[in-house]
């Protein structure tokens, strides 16, 4: 099993993420914490601990994160998740205690308790995990891999058509918190940035046969997903808003599932226009070797991780 530590910022979609995550046999979720991002803090950190809840995990440690990015303030997400950011599935309030320690603490904790093992997800801003690697920069050493939803690189019409920062090019994750993720970029851990290009295709669609399962089964679960579909197509979206971030879960499980591309890229940090772009430098010559080398999303087959996102919803 993969030791996986899940960073977000539950979030419709973060929240599949965590069921995913719990329910996969491939993966051992030691932790979720949880960020200011989609939502603020308190909200996404009893989100997490409701999810955990409804899938009878009260065993996973929730560590609560940064209520705002490292140095600036919370922007404002132009993308509703609902009044309760869980598509108003309006779950019952959370019983089980947060851990003692906070998230960055969390992290650390787990990772140097298990060196070389722990891959952390990220499906939020990076204040969490930047903050862990300010705090105690030797866990640099010992993470294997960050896989993550971030960034939007250009390398298909999904990447920018579906921008979710608040600047025309930006991914969210990257845009509320430019500073945390260009200090991950740039620490040496290996990174798997699956951004916009990979994670919000339009063919992450469910058939009729998905949903019609999904009404019959009698996992919460299942029921959870259909309400978010049901919001958020009501709001003229379509389903791939509910389950962006399950992708990073599906590629901790199987790597074939996504092609990846080397490239350098920059973070963008400067105000303005491209505020939180993920600038890729795929020049033949000339090129900034000084960016950081990164490991980049530029295909997924979507009909693998439906298929593999229904199974584990549905068991
Ligand atoms: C990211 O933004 C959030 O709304 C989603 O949860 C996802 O992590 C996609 O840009
Ligand atoms: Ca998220």
């Amino acid at each position: 099993m993969k030791k996986i530590i899940l960073d977000c910022d539950p979030g419709m979609d973060d929240s599949m993420a965590i069921v995913m995550a719990a329910k996969s046999p491939e993966l051992e979720l030691m932790a979720v914490t949880t960020v200011n991002g989609n939502y603020p803090i308190e909200v996404t950190c009893a989100n997490a601990r409701k999810t955990l809840e409804l899938l009878e995990r009260t065993d996973i440690p929730v560590g609560k994160g940064l209520g705002k990015p490292l140095v600036r303030d919370v922007p404002k997400d132009p993308f509703t998740h609902g009044k309760d950011g869980q598509a108003e599935n309006n779950l019952p309030d959370p019983v089980m205690p947060l851990d003692e320690r906070d998230a960055a603490d969390l992290i650390i904790d787990i990772v140097k308790a298990n060196p070389g093992e722990v891959t952390i997800l990220s499906t939020a801003p990076m204040s969490n995990i930047a903050l862990a690697m300010i705090k105690a920069p030797e866990i640099k050493e010992m993470i294997p891999e960050i896989i993550a939803i971030s960034g939007s690189f250009g390398l298909n019409k999904y990447a920018f058509l579906n921008a979710t920062g608040d600047t025309p090019q930006s991914e969210w994750n990257v845009y509320v918190d430019p500073e945390a993720a260009d200090l991950v970029y740039n620490s040496g851990v290996r990174l798997v940035a699956l951004g916009l290009d990979v994670a919000t295709y339009f063919d992450v669609n469910f058939s009729d046969e998905d949903i019609k399962k999904l009404e019959e089964s009698d996992k919460k679960e299942a029921a959870f997903l259909l309400q978010a579909i049901r919001f958020t197509n009501g709001r003229g979206f379509d389903a791939y808003c509910t389950v962006i971030d399950c992708m990073a879960v599906a590629y901790a499980i199987d790597s074939t599932m996504v092609e990846t591309m080397d490239a350098h890229v920059g973070v963008e940090t400067k105000d303005g226009l491209t505020l939180g772009m993920t600038v890729i430098d795929r020049r033949h010559h000339f090129i900034w070797e000084h960016l950081p080398l990164i490991h980049v999303g530029c295909h997924a087959d979507c009909g693998r991780f439906l298929k593999l996102l229904m199974e584990l919803v549905l068991k």
